[in-house]
């Protein structure tokens, strides 16, 4: 939530800050800033709204100045208006700051600093911060990297933070906690941001500064990064990004969902190549083998996740269960955390999170760990707080996914989490042989009916002119394809504002059905494979109650077609794999009647990317 973008160097900044802000909108898009600094002078430009229209106000402002700083803002504390974006002065006007987090004890704070005189003019934890950084820098008579530090020490919260001075021009200081913050670092030039997209084209060395770090980025002095609780140095690790130009961009498509929703054939191959070996029956996988013996021995697993990474843990309860007779449960991160959960020393914990950086599933993870139990992540941002809080992990590779609505994150976690079910189920020998070569060769198969899949763009465009103006949808799966329902429900209310609700389609009939008439589109997963014949019995009761019928079926399948009214027809696999196929017609259809709505696909109104509040 909220992306922060900073430039210290020998390039104009203005371009790398709007550039950077609008590739890091993802993060949050009620409101945009920038800051840049003349060589005389602070630059200051903020509105309500997107980066567009910051850079529609800024254009006047944008100067030679080699030092900015820029922010996108998802609001916490504040509603979003021009006051309350930033950057963030102090009284003084010379310290500017640039802020993602939240400061949880900010109120106590502004009361002492009012007390002493200062001024608030929004209604933001940031303001109260940079005034905390000035007092002290006043007070202590402290240069202004000393000064953050022990201001730091005194907030409780969360924090990716950048402050310009500008009696000191020549340094930004920047400093983390809960929030992420890389640094990237080129020829006599510096780039801050939230993540590595704004400076890909301009340097491929990061370094990502850790929980509790702060540096002072500057041009005269060697890059230093300090504790700030103790002040001790640690040596900068620096890191070769993996993430190219191509990977950021729309590619020619609309809406990068529709990129992203297209991108999963050749994701979930990434996700499998090197460890999935179907010639060989092999499966392959560093952080399973090296830790194999906790899972074999786990009393149970234990995944915590929210949304559709959530989502994407009941599939693999279902399969974990199913194939290596391990009990699962499946939590919410944000219940689990504070619901004094037990937890064994033998129990396993997997986190997924795409972006890595969910703070519900992150203090999750820091209670299990507490707890004594192994946490494992499936990740897909390398180098994300997730994948280094856990003690093993395995990324899924489905490279940046920038569209807000999960798409391949979903396909490609489901893809590395029935890896995981298939190795455990071989070291266990719970499925037989023949089974588990079966699994591994229709796995090897999904990419390609994943395109297949894709080819219903068509059909789910058609059935969305029919129900864009529907206010309510029902989606109904049993077996591995009622989280599927879950995902579909979640994928519609999220980009369309339309309300949709999943359910197992066998509960409909304690409560939902009284929803049902002529006018209530039901979308049923059917799929041949599974509950089938139970399935269609429950579509046999929507359809005596006149409900709209739109149902995902198996390529040829004949006993749905006569009672649905619109079908959308996938690929044969698997049971156990279907959701891999079931969920890209979902995906196509909300995208859909979200764009006949005149939606914001990408950007959907209050949400955010990368939940790093809780
Ligand atoms: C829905 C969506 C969210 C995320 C959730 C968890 O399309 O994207 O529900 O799945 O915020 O995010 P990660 O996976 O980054 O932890």
């Amino acid at each position: 939530m909220c992306g922060i973008v900073g430039y210290i160097g020998h390039r104009e900044a203005y371009p790398i800050i709007i550039k950077g802000l609008k590739r890091l909108e993802y993060r949050g898009y009620d409101s945009a800033g920038l800051i840049l600094y003349d060589g005389i002078d602070l630059k200051l430009s903020k509105t309500k709204g997107k980066v567009s229209d910051l850079e529609e106000i800024s254009k006047e402002i944008s100067t030679n100045g080699t030092i900015g700083m820029g922010h996108t803002r998802w609001a916490t504390h504040g509603v979003p208006n021009d006051v309350n974006s930033h950057p963030h002065m102090s009284n003084s006007g010379n310290l500017a700051i640039i802020h993602n987090g939240i400061i949880e004890n900010y109120e106590p704070l502004k009361k002492e600093l009012i007390k002493r005189g200062y001024v608030f003019h929004s209604d933001t934890d940031t303001e109260v911060l940079v005034n905390l950084i000035e007092e002290v820098q006043k007070k202590e008579k402290l240069k202004l990297g000393k000064a953050v530090q022990v201001a730091l020490n005194q907030v409780v919260g969360a924090y990716a933070i950048c402050v310009f001075d500008k009696q000191n021009p020549d340094e930004i200081i920047v400093a983390r906690l809960g929030s992420p913050l890389a640094i990237g670092v080129g020829e006599n030039e510096f780039f801050i941001a939230s993540d590595a997209s704004p400076f890909i084209e301009y340097t491929s060395n990061a370094i990502y500064l850790e929980d509790e770090e702060m540096a002072i980025v500057s041009l005269d002095k060697p890059l230093k990064i300090r504790k700030i609780k103790d002040d001790t140095l640690v040596d900068p690790y620096i890191q070769e990004l993996q993430m190219n130009l191509e990977q950021i961009e729309k590619g020619g498509y609309d809406h990068f969902m529709l990129k992203e929703i297209y991108e999963q054939p050749n994701v979930i191959k990434d996700t499998y190549r090197g460890r999935l070996h179907a010639n060989q029956g092999l499966i392959q996988m560093a952080g399973i083998e090296d830790n194999l013996e906790k899972f074999l021995n786990a009393d149970r697993i234990i995944i915590v996740a929210c949304g559709t990474s959530w989502h994407a843990g009941l599939v693999a309860e279902y399969i974990i269960e199913e194939f290596a007779r391990i009990s699962v449960e499946v939590e919410y991160a944000s219940e689990f955390r504070y619901r004094n959960p037990i937890i064994n020393k033998n129990d396993v914990v997997i986190a997924i999170s795409q972006s890595g950086e969910t703070a519900d599933t992150l203090a999750a993870i820091k209670l299990a760990k507490e707890k004594g139990a192994f946490v494992f992540g499936v990740c897909n941002v390398v180098g994300s707080s997730i994948s280094r809080e856990t003690h093993a992990g395995a990324y899924t590779h489905a490279g940046p996914e920038i569209g807000v609505a999960s798409t391949k994150a979903f396909t490609t976690q489901i893809t590395v989490l029935t890896m995981i079910a298939l190795r455990l189920a071989k070291a266990k020998g719970t499925l037989s042989n023949s089974d588990f070569h079966r699994y591994l060769q229709e796995l090897e198969l999904i990419p390609e009916k994943v395109a297949e899949a894709l080819t219903t763009n068509d059909k789910a465009k058609e059935i969305a002119t029919k129900f864009k103006d529907a206010p309510n949808c029902l989606y109904l799966g049993r077996g591995y394809n009622f989280p599927v329902a879950l995902e579909g429900a979640l994928k519609l209310k999220e980009i369309s504002y339309i309300h949709a609700e999943g359910y197992p389609a066998a509960e409909m009939k304690h409560g939902p059905i009284a929803l049902i008439d002529e006018h209530m589109p039901v979308v049923v997963i059917a799929p041949k494979q599974g509950h089938y014949d139970k399935v269609v019995s429950n579509i046999q009761e929507i359809k005596s109650r006149s409900g709209k019928i739109i149902a995902v079926v198996t390529k040829g399948d004949t006993q749905v077609r006569e009672l649905a009214d619109y079908v959308i027809e996938i690929p044969d696999t698997s049971d156990a794999l279907s959701p891999l196929l079931t969920t890209i017609p979902l995906q196509l259809l909300s995208y859909h009647i979200a764009v006949l709505r005149g939606c914001n696909v990408d950007q959907p109104r209050n949400l955010a990317k990368s939940v790093t509040v809780e």
